[in-house]
């Protein structure tokens, strides 16, 4: 099949999570399988990969495009917050490489039903799973103005936030928006210029953000990963947002520096042990990846080795 999502750090991916010596490996965010067939090419003939997305349709052609190594995958469609209760059983405390790659894939973009895209019209919807509750047409109409505001703010770190929360109030109070294209419309209405396809994609990504609920998705999945690894296992998480790059650094630091004890002591006496290590620094595309992918040029990836 064409057009599949073009995985970004794969080899920095394998290398970090040591896929040439892994047994079982857990891809929470499969999409179109494309890192789960790296680790399947490098892994030992014996090892298994289980692949989870939110997205049926993700699932349904990551099926086919891994139909050749169906007898050593499994896919599992959900949340990733809910990882325990996905894992089973028998792995849990026994996963040797756990990968999150965060955001949405290229189909997601590409297929304008979804309402991801400000550039092509669609149903105002942006659910990574269809059947999940808030839309995007629920928000943006039915939120109050300083609540608009604050989600373009924060989560999409818009300067404008104010009037484009403003214009789409004014705009709605003619007649409920439902599709991409008027709400683009709006953005671009009231910021016009040069910054205005800049303006279209910080307030199409926070309202993603919002509706998928991504950023208390990434604080609820990461103490699971930890559970869910051996002693000696590693946790990947590739970020695409400043807000969720930050949440793991610190889910990292907080996890390999537990220590609550005030700094004047000489010894720690509070017993918080240390249950993860950072692997390296922050990892970010090369040059040559982000000049054939330019897509990737804002991906962050951070690994962590789990001490017990
Ligand atoms: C960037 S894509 C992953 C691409 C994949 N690594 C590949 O190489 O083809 C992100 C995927 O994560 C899924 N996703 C995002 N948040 C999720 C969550 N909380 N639980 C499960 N899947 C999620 C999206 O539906 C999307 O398919």
């Amino acid at each position: 099949m064409e057009g599949y999502h073009q995985s970004v750090l794969v080899r920095e991916v394998l290398e970090l999570l040591r896929a040439e010596e892994a047994r079982l490996v857990y891809d929470v965010t499969a999409g179109d399988g494309g890192h789960m067939e790296a680790f399947l090419q490098v892994m030992p003939s014996a090892g298994r990969v289980s692949g989870i997305d939110r997205d049926p349709q993700a699932l349904q052609r990551l099926r086919q495009r891994l139909a050749s190594y169906a007898d050593r995958i499994q896919v599992v469609r959900g949340n990733f917050r809910d990882l325990q209760t996905l894992l089973a059983q028998s792995d849990q405390g026994h996963v040797d490489a756990i990968l999150a790659d965060l955001g949405i894939s290229t189909l997601q973009i590409t297929v304008p039903e979804k309402g991801f895209m400000f550039s092509a019209d669609g149903p105002l919807a942006m659910q990574m799973d269809p059947q999940s509750g808030l839309s995007a047409e629920t928000v943006v109409n039915e939120f109050d103005e300083g609540q608009l505001g604050e989600i373009f703010r924060t989560l999409g770190e818009e300067r404008a936030w104010r009037r484009i929360a403003r214009a789409v109030v004014r705009a709605r109070s003619r007649g409920r928006i439902i599709r991409t294209g008027q709400l683009a419309d709006i953005i671009r209405a009231a910021v016009p210029g040069p910054h205005t396809i800049k303006s279209c994609a910080r307030v199409f990504q926070s309202l993603r953000i919002f509706v998928n609920d991504e950023l208390r998705n990434l604080e609820l999945f990461l103490p699971q990963a930890l559970s869910a690894l051996r002693p000696g296992g590693r946790l990947g998480v590739i970020s695409f947002h400043s807000l969720e790059d930050r949440i793991v650094k610190e889910f990292i630091r907080n996890e390999a520096d537990p220590c609550t004890c005030p700094p004047k002591l000489p010894f720690c006496v509070c017993g918080a042990v240390a249950r993860l290590r950072p692997v390296g620094r922050l990892v970010v595309p090369s040059a040559a990846e982000v000049a054939a992918n330019p897509s990737a040029r804002s991906a962050r990836l951070r690994v962590a080795e789990k001490i017990v």
